[in-house]
C-alpha cells in the first residue's frame, strides 16, 4: 500500500477551531485507509471522531470557563473560637485576554473573606500582571498570604500530555515571567509573601502563625528555612506550598501545623466520570488531588483545583475551575471533615 499525502483542499471550515482539525483529519484519513472501506467501520470511525471533537469543544470552550465556588468547613480552630472565612484561590494562569475569568475573580470580593490565600501559578503571559492585580483589587485590601509557583516564574511551554504520566520527566521552562512585579503589587497592598518566611498575623481577632516554601515542583523548597513549631501563642497555624509534595507536607505535619494549603494539581484537569483524576502531577495520591483531607494525625490539607490551565492545554473535563471558601471552625481533632468538593453534601454555588 502506498501512503499518499492528504489533500485537505476541499475540507469544510468548522466553527470550533480546536476540534475542527481533529475531525477533518480523521475524515480525510478514513477515506484513504483500506480498513475503513467498510461503511460500518467508517461510520464508527466518524462517530468516534465527532464525539471526540465534541468532547474537546466542551472541555475547551465550556467547562474551562465554568468557574465554580466550592465551599468546605474545616474544624481546625481551638474550642470556643469564632469561625474564620478563608478564600483560597490558586492557579489563575491568567492571560490579558481572559475577560470572563477576570470578571469572575473580581466578583469574589463580594464574599468578604477574613483572609485570602493565594497558592501561586498566577501568570501565563509576560503582560498578565495587571490582568491578575486589577480583578484582585478589592481582595488585596483584605488580609492575604501567598506563595508563588512555577507559572509565576516561567512562561508556559508546549508539553506532551503523556509526560504527566511520567513523574520523572524532564522539566522544560519557558521565558522568565515578571514575578517581581506581581510580588510588589501584592505586598504593597498588604499581602504577605510567605516564601521561606514565617509570619504571625491577627485576623478577625484570631492569632495565626504562618509559614511557606518556594515551589517544590521546581525543587525550590527549602523547608529548613522555616522549620520548627508554629508560634505557641497562635490559635491557628497555616502552611503554604504551591505543589503539595509529600516531603513538604510531612515537614509541616511534623512541626504541628493545623492546616496546609496548596494548589498546582488543577484537580487532575482531565477527569473521568466515576474514576476521577488520572494524574496529580506531584507526589500525592489521586484521592487528595483536590479538596480537603488529613495529612497525619493532626494536620488538615486543602488542595485547590485552581481557576486556570496552561494556554497550551486549554481543557478541563469533569473538573471545573474553582475557588474555595473555607470556613474554619472550632472542633475536636477527631471531628470529620465536611467538604462539598468530595460529595459529602453537594451544594456548590456558582459565583456570578
Ligand atoms: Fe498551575
Amino acid at each position: 500500500m502506498v501512503w499518499e499525502p492528504l489533500d485537505l483542499r476541499h475540507a469544510q471550515p468548522c466553527p470550533c477551531a480546536e476540534s475542527h482539525s481533529v475531525f477533518v483529519t480523521v475524515v480525510a484519513y478514513s477515506e484513504r485507509m483500506p480498513v475503513f472501506s467498510s461503511p460500518v467501520l467508517r461510520r464508527a470511525a466518524l462517530g468516534t471522531a465527532a464525539a471526540g471533537a465534541a468532547g474537546i469543544g466542551y472541555a475547551s470552550l465550556i467547562e474551562r470557563n465554568a468557574f465554580v465556588l466550592r465551599e468546605a468547613t474545616l474544624p481546625v480552630l481551638q474550642p470556643g473560637s469564632a469561625s474564620l472565612r478563608v478564600l483560597h484561590i490558586s492557579d489563575l494562569h491568567m492571560t490579558p485576554g481572559q475577560r470572563l475569568k477576570q470578571a469572575w475573580v473580581r466578583e469574589l470580593a463580594r464574599l468578604e473573606p477574613d483572609l485570602v490565600v493565594n497558592t501561586g501559578d498566577n501568570l501565563a503571559h509576560p503582560r498578565a500582571v495587571p490582568s491578575v492585580v486589577q480583578p484582585l483589587t478589592e481582595l488585596l485590601s483584605r488580609p492575604g498570604i501567598f506563595v508563588f509557583g512555577s507559572n509565576d516564574y516561567f512562561a508556559p511551554v508546549p508539553k506532551n500530555p503523556l509526560k504527566y504520566f511520567d513523574k520523572n520527566h524532564k522539566r522544560v521552562h519557558g521565558a522568565p515571567l515578571p514575578w517581581q512585579d506581581l510580588r510588589a503589587a501584592f505586598t504593597e497592598r498588604g499581602w504577605l509573601d510567605l516564601t521561606h518566611v514565617r509570619r504571625d498575623l491577627e485576623v478577625a481577632g484570631i492569632k495565626i502563625s504562618t509559614a511557606g516554601v518556594d515551589d517544590p515542583h521546581l525543587k525550590r523548597d527549602r523547608y529548613d528555612t522555616v522549620a520548627g513549631s508554629p508560634n505557641p501563642l497562635a490559635e491557628l497555624s497555616i502552611g503554604l506550598t504551591h505543589s503539595p509534595e509529600p516531603r513538604v507536607l510531612d515537614r509541616f505535619a511534623t512541626d504541628g501545623y493545623d492546616l496546609v494549603l496548596a494548589g498546582h494539581t488543577h484537580g487532575g484537569q482531565l477527569c473521568l466520570p466515576g474514576f476521577g483524576a488520572l494524574v496529580t502531577n506531584c507526589g500525592i495520591d489521586r484521592s487528595r488531588v483536590k479538596g480537603a483531607s488529613r495529612w497525619g494525625a493532626h494536620t488538615r490539607l486543602h488542595v485547590s483545583a485552581g481557576l486556570g490551565t496552561s494556554p497550551w492545554a486549554p481543557y478541563r473535563f469533569c473538573c471545573r475551575p474553582e475557588a474555595t471558601l473555607l470556613t474554619l471552625v472550632a472542633g475536636p481533632p477527631e471531628r470529620p471533615i465536611t467538604d462539598t468538593g468530595h460529595g459529602v453534601s453537594e451544594s456548590e454555588a456558582v459565583a456570578r
